[in-house]
């Protein structure tokens, strides 16, 4: 059994400790918010937050996040009201949407950082991968969140 938090709550899973954390929080704990991508590390669709860091849950076995505090885009906010979501929505950011729960985790581990990011630190900050190619939009609704625009 591997003991960790997730959304707050303590969860106990009965998986291989070598079991990327992505997919115990997916299979095991129904929690589909967030996504497979690459499954290398690569494109950020698994992002999610460990003691409040950005990562890539894709490569993080599950026994490495024991005793420590996940967070996923389920458990960004009660109902979508959070500062990053709620630029998200007024810029309408999403296409697909396949990304965005990665990318809405890496920009509230980046201002949580960087509050004020300039345009050249979201950039080097927010690497996640979008195939639909939001990338304006999601700059755009990084500096509204930051309340610099
Ligand atoms: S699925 Fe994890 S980085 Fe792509
Ligand atoms: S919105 Fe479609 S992949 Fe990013």
């Amino acid at each position: 059994m591997i003991s960790l938090k997730v959304n707050g709550k303590p969860v106990q899973v009965d998986t291989e400790p070598d079991m990327p954390l992505l997919w115990v929080l997916r299979d095991e704990l129904g929690l589909t918010g967030t996504k497979y991508g690459c499954g290398v590390a690569a494109c950020g669709a698994c992002t999610v937050h460990i003691d409040g860091a950005a990562v890539r849950s894709c490569v993080m076995p599950v026994s490495a996040v024991a005793g420590q505090s996940v967070t996923t885009i389920e458990g960004l906010s009660a109902d979508g009201n959070h500062p990053v979501q709620r630029a998200w929505v007024d810029l309408q950011v999403p296409q697909c949407g396949y990304c965005q729960s990665g990318m809405i985790m890496a920009v509230v581990a980046l201002l949580k950082d960087k509050p004020k990011p300039s345009p050249a630190e979201i950039d080097d900050a927010i690497t996640n991968i979008c195939r639909c190619g939001t990338y304006v939009r999601v700059r755009e609704a990084v500096q509204a969140a930051a309340g610099l625009s």
